[in-house]
């Protein structure tokens, strides 16, 4: 238990309610703040989980914000506002739409709590991670993206489902955006230290992968009318709980590379050592020259959202 952290959670939907609700479940911090749009709903929530709070032995209590200065303090603020993809959408359809909302968000942060971590969960990812880092002006330790945990997340139960054991034992990987051009690495994929390509043949690997990159886009389509959030909003727990605990555990986040793997000032998902200062380290993995080329891709489909926003004279309004 970490005794007075605080938490808030911008966004009532799914998915930022699933964010509070799971905070509010594993007593990681004493107070979260639930934002939204609509304050009654965002009332309702946060009784609702401050009861199962009760209920689960816990001490976490979570309050609606009203305004921006119920942000104040907060050790951890979590982006999830904007419209999630609906079928047929990608996440890139989603840039200027929530961009605005980032950007807005962001700017109350910068005022209210500048010396909160900012955890961007809004889609496009990597790109609204970007404007999270322009908007606030944080320095990059204080400014992750959430989306390789979730993609690993997905690749690890793409691979128990085809082996039927290690649950719970699979280390996956996946680095790059958070987008079709996401690039998950089975040569750095384990069950319980062995190596997946021990297990499993190429064929087999190659769906994986498919499967890894299409896992969003596989829920968007049976949901209707949204996109996936249990997986996402463990994911973004996952890390709340590496910097409120400063664990300095590593997992794969957006996070802004200044010269790491040869980019700078843009953003791509990468391993990270996080702790109590946010993203402490970024790790340099050895990659071979297909997965060199693999990110560099994802790379370029991250900046050319930016560019687009950069003609837009976006970060000038
Ligand atoms: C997904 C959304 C959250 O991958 O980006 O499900």
């Amino acid at each position: 238990m970490s005794k007075g952290k605080k938490v808030t959670v911008i966004g009532t939907g799914n998915f930022g309610s699933t964010v509070a609700f799971i905070l509010a479940m594993n007593g990681v911090c004493h107070n979260v703040v639930l934002r939204g749009r609509n304050y009654n709903v965002a009332k309702g929530k946060a009784l609702d989980m401050s009861q199962a709070s009760n209920a689960a032995r816990q001490h976490t209590i979570v309050k609606a914000g009203k305004t921006p200065e119920d942000m104040a303090d907060s050790d951890v603020v979590v982006i999830t506002a904007g419209a999630p993809r609906t079928p047929g959408m990608s996440r890139d359809d989603l840039l200027l739409k929530n961009a605005d909302i980032v950007k807005k968000y962001s700017r109350e942060i910068k005022e209210h709590v500048p010396n909160a971590i900012v955890v961007v969960v809004s889609n496009p990812l990597d790109a609204m991670t970007y404007v999270a880092l322009k908007e606030t002006g944080f320095p990059r330790e204080r400014v992750l993206g959430m989306a390789g945990i979730l993609d690993s997340a997905r690749m690890a139960h793409f691979i128990y489902e085809k082996l039927e054991y290690g649950a719970g034992q699979i280390r996956a990987t996946v680095m790059g955006g958070h987008g079709d051009t996401m690039v998950p690495l089975p040569k750095f994929t384990t069950v319980a230290g062995v190596p997946i390509e021990d297990l499993l043949d190429s064929e087999e690997i190659g769906e994986i992968v498919k499967k890894t990159r299409n896992g969003g886009a596989e829920i968007v389509n049976l949901l209707g009318n949204g996109s996936a959030y249990y997986a996402p909003a463990k994911s973004t727990t996952v890390m709340v709980e590496a910097i409120l605990r400063d664990t300095n555990q590593i997992h794969s986040c957006a996070v802004m590379l200044q010269g790491e793997y040869g980019y700078s000032d843009i953003v791509s998902g990468v391993p990270v050592m996080i702790g109590a200062g946010g993203a402490e380290q970024i790790i340099q993995m050895g990659l071979k020259p297909l997965q060199i080329n693999r990110f560099k891709n994802s790379v370029a489909s991250v900046q050319k959202m930016v560019d687009k926003l950069e003609e837009m004279k976006f970060f000038k309004r």
